[in-house]
């Protein structure tokens, strides 16, 4: 098979935003967690990877590019994805020797991402999601998405929940080998389609701790973390599915602030601390109370990754007061105007009693992004080589 022919696959995949954060691993090699994780697929509209994989006997070594640089395909992560990829493929073509031998070819693999990378956007779950679910077209593997989950959990452990779309679990699991370290879905996004999101960047620079550091460095010398891995995201786990469920908002709202707070808590709690949110953060979280209070109801929930930038959910019928509130602050930063053409006025009463949060978050937001709840990832004939 020397005839140059190049074979490829191309896909979207979207960012999730843990609303229970996964935070500290169990194994690093097989990059198992310590305790189970959910979170909410967003919309490939808005924030996605495109990926395309690509394989033939005209290349002549694997690599990667994103956003048009190249980057270090041999790392031990990106090597794991790939060994199991090929041996799936491997084992259709002993089968089925009518197949073209892919397994032993190149592979070249374009990415792009829509939105600013590695600025706590989660870019590494679509990136690695994006990368399994395209080569797992390119060798037409009959492969679920559980499966695959299992497969990008190794690339990035938060890609393994970018394999699904709506409301998506993973499960921690106990076996050595990590087997049952997948990602579920607990509700496709059709089920509670109103679900939105504003995220508010606050830097689009890159983050000072990765996650992949900031975390061990947690597990090593925290003494909340074991009481946060150990008893309470088991017990949020729980809830948090009833919520989703039941389409409970509150109970969605409550959970989500409070993981966010408990994560960020065991960050602070680290030895030397891990400072992931910062001065902007927490006007923002001001003012997700105020809108609350102002609201007499909950209408909003904060979540923050391992970087400065809110994500702030809040159900459609909620969009003048939620979105509309931090349109009226932040004036005319781009981004108002979602995907789906809907269009975010200005509205919302400022709450007079925030005045200084208001002024920070004027000063710290760079841009927002409005999105909501999305489907999992999506094959596309838009080839990026
Ligand atoms: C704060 O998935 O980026 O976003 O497995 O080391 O690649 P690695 O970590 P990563 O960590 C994400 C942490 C988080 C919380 C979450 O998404 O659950």
């Amino acid at each position: 098979m020397a005839d140059g022919k190049v074979y490829r696959a191309s896909t979207f995949a979207p960012v999730n935003i843990a609303v229970i954060k996964y935070w500290g691993k169990r194994d690093t090699k097989l990059n198992l967690p310590t305790n189970s994780s959910l979170s909410v697929t967003l919309s490939q509209d808005d924030l996605r990877t495109h990926t395309t994989a690509s394989c033939s006997t005209s290349f002549t070594s694997d690599t990667l590019t994103l956003n048009g640089q190249p980057q270090d395909i041999s790392t031990p992560r990106t090597q794991a994805c790939l060994r199991e990829l090929r041996q799936l493929r491997k084992h259709l073509e002993s089968k089925d020797t009518s197949l073209p031998q892919l397994a032993s070819l190149s592979l070249k693999i374009v990415s792009e991402n829509n939105f600013p990378t590695a600025a706590g956007l989660a870019s590494s779950a679509a990136g690695f999601a994006a990368l399994v679910r395209s080569i797992a077209n390119l060798y037409a593997l009959p492969a679920s998405p559980t499966e695959l989950s299992r497969i990008a959990r190794q690339g990035s452990g938060s890609a393994c929940r970018s394999l699904f779309g709506g409301y998506v679990g993973w499960n921690h699991g106990s076996a050595a080998d990590g087997s049952d370290s997948v990602a579920y879905e607990v509700a496709p996004a059709e089920h509670w389609p109103e679900m939105r999101a504003v995220i508010l960047v606050a830097s689009a620079e890159k983050k000072d701790v990765s996650s992949t550091a900031g975390m061990q460095a947690t597990v090593g010398t925290s003494a909340l973390f074991k009481a946060r891995a150990e008893t309470i995201v088991p017990q949020r786990m729980k809830e948090m599915e009833d919520a989703i469920r039941g389409k409970d908002f509150e109970k969605f709202a409550s959970l989500t602030t409070r993981d966010s707070n408990s994560f960020h808590a065991t960050c602070l709690d680290t030895d030397p601390p891990i400072f992931y949110m910062n001065d902007t953060s927490r006007a923002a979280v001001r003012v997700c109370q105020a809108i609350n209070e102002t609201a007499g109801r909950t209408v909003c929930a904060y979540t923050f990754d391992a970087g400065p930038n809110a994500v702030v959910y809040y159900l459609a019928a909620d969009e003048a007061v939620v979105a509309g509130t931090f349109r009226g602050i932040l004036g005319e930063k781009t981004g108002w105007e979602g995907s789906r053409g809907e269009k975010v006025e200005k509205a919302g009463q400022v709450p007079e009693n925030i005045a200084g949060s208001v002024d920070t978050l004027q000063k710290g937001i760079s841009r927002v992004i409005l999105t909501g709840v999305g489907d999992g990832p999506r094959k596309t004939e838009e080839h990026l080589c």
